[in-house]
């Protein structure tokens, strides 16, 4: 089986101001310079991504944007291309986050077109896929999932996708303190993985790294972690204080 190195993303969604993200983010250097093994991404507001690359500066730590625009440039009045994220000096991008499909009329369409984008700029994006709470006792979790991900991911070929993350976030498990059970993120994590499969082949899908979200916290990351398919962690609320967020990136120790 391939070795997929733990990769953990805070999402900083719409908080702080740049001197606070400066200050979250020069703790978190602080607190992580031996978190050794795993891959770490925060995603601040746009506004604070300049002046936390500063502070991110020769660290483990890395950048990602929350939200891109598909056209490299034009008159999208509001919109950052993925380019200008690039620039900004992200290495990654959130694509698809259920609060973007909820309530600013993302669909699989845009989010194809943002995975392309980002792609085509050398930015890896995370693509979020996840289930609301209807759909998961309507048991239609498995049949929306692959939905998300056959027409999010339309007409890409495996050499295209290679950089890229998925985020299992359920929606109902969002900001609500209610988390899957390990078996329950197991059971999807393997679904996608095999879904991952039967379109792209093996040696993508046991390549790529899907993470677990939705009220990751430090005392049940360990927890989700130790399954087979769950290869790290995007992290919302828990990502906002540093020494919180330190705790779940060392969930080996
Ligand atoms: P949460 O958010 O950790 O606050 O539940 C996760 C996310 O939205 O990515």
């Amino acid at each position: 089986m391939t070795e997929r190195r733990p990769f953990i993303a805070g999402n900083w969604k719409m908080f702080k101001t740049i001197r606070e993200a400066v200050e979250t983010a020069g703790a978190l250097v602080g607190h992580v310079s031996d978190a050794a093994g795993v891959d770490i991404m925060i995603a601040p507001n746009f506004t604070a991504l300049a002046a936390v690359r500063e502070v991110l500066q020769g660290s483990a730590v890395m950048l990602g944007g929350q939200n891109l625009h598909w056209a490299p440039e034009g008159a999208f009045t509001g919109e950052t291309s993925a380019g200008m994220l690039q620039d900004a000096g992200c290495r990654y991008v959130i694509v698809g986050h259920s609060e973007r499909r909820q309530y600013f009329g993302e669909t699989d369409e845009t989010v194809n077109k943002k995975i392309r984008a980002a792609l085509e700029c050398g930015l890896a994006p995370i693509l979020c896929v996840g289930e609301t709470e209807k759909e998961r006792e309507a048991k239609k979790t498995f049949s929306v999932l692959d939905k998300q991900i056959q027409n999010g991911l339309k007409d890409l070929r495996s050499a295209d996708v290679g950089p890229m993350v998925i985020a299992y976030e359920p929606v109902w498990a969002i900001g609500t303190g209610k988390t899957a059970s390990r078996e329950q993120a197991q059971e999807v994590h393997r679904f996608l993985r095999s879904l991952m499969e039967s379109i792209f082949g093996n040696d993508l899908a046991s390549a790529i790294r899907i993470q677990y979200g939705g009220s990751v916290k430090p005392n049940n990351i360990k927890a989700l972690m130790e399954m087979p398919d769950v290869d790290g962690a995007l992290v919302g609320g828990a990502s906002l204080d540093a020494a919180t967020f330190s705790q779940i990136l060392h969930f080996q120790s």
